[in-house]
């Protein structure tokens, strides 16, 4: 793809997504978060891309899956009140929808076409299809690690805000919030491996399943980015300091410092 069709396709996201804002502060507010994450993931994708040395074209590439990775939010959100994919629509899916409709993508050749749609398709599923290969798997994988880059910004700065304002704070929290966390999420922390979105009972545990993002990392570059930024340090500062955080602190720190210094020798 050429760099006019990129700037094009950024011009059409301009539009769009201002086409959503309307008297509804709440909703205001709820569509704002969405279209600074998509703008902020872009970033986040092209530093991914130029740590993984891409070509020009692929930055390119990327650069529009993170661009419209999130492009279905602003009608999931402005239709059902809500992110929850779980309790309206699927937001990727409905993304491709979007897109089709307004034949954004239509200009590009075909496999590019499909690379994108592919990669926007799949970034919300728990694991990639196991058929992905080549520069499909490529993609796939750099969207979900720019995606959980930005996304631990976000919620690190709304625990911020709930923890120093908590009267002020108007977002949805969705869990329960109290000194609590679950024995088999750090656990299976513990052991290496990702916590399930159906086992989090509290807000404690959703933060843990954060810190657990981190088995889920495809690149180091992406590792890198959280360490430097202190994201895992900022998540652990919301939890309590009992001697189980402080295992899954050791546990989850050695392990990012295991993967990028293998990847430094
Ligand atoms: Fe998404």
């Amino acid at each position: 793809m050429e760099q006019k069709q990129l700037d094009k396709f950024k011009l059409w996201f301009d539009d769009y997504v201002a086409g959503f804002y309307g008297d509804d502060e709440i909703i205001n507010a709820n569509l704002k978060l969405k279209e600074k994450h998509s703008r902020r993931t872009c970033k986040e994708m092209l530093y991914l891309a130029g740590e993984l040395g891409l070509d020009e074209n692929q930055k390119r590439l990327s650069e529009t899956i993170a661009l419209f990775h999130d492009i279905g939010r602003f009608e999931q959100f402005v239709k059902y009140n809500t992110y929850s994919d779980v309790r309206s629509v699927d937001h990727c899916r409905l993304g491709l929808e979007v897109l089709r409709q307004a034949k954004v993508l239509d200009g590009l050749d075909r496999q590019e076409k499909q690379l994108i749609e592919k990669a926007i398709e799949f970034h919300g599923r728990k694991e990639l299809p196991e058929d992905l290969d080549g520069r499909f798997l490529l993609l796939s994988k750099l969207i979900r690690d720019a995606d959980k880059i930005d996304a631990l910004y976000v919620v690190t700065e709304y625990y911020k805000q709930y923890r120093d304002n908590p009267q002020e704070f108007r977002l949805n929290l969705e869990l329960p919030d109290g000194p609590v966390y679950s024995a088999e999420v750090v656990e299976g922390l513990l052991c290496g491996q990702r916590v399930d979105y159906s086992r989090l009972r509290t807000l404690n545990d959703l933060k843990l399943c954060l810190l657990g993002w981190v088995y889920d990392v495809n690149f180091t570059p992406t590792l890198k980015r959280i360490k430097q930024r202190k994201y895992l340090e900022k998540l652990l500062g919301f939890l309590p300091g009992t001697e189980d955080i402080e295992r899954v602190k050791e546990k989850i720190f050695g392990y990012v410092d295991f993967r990028i210094e293998r990847n430094g020798r």
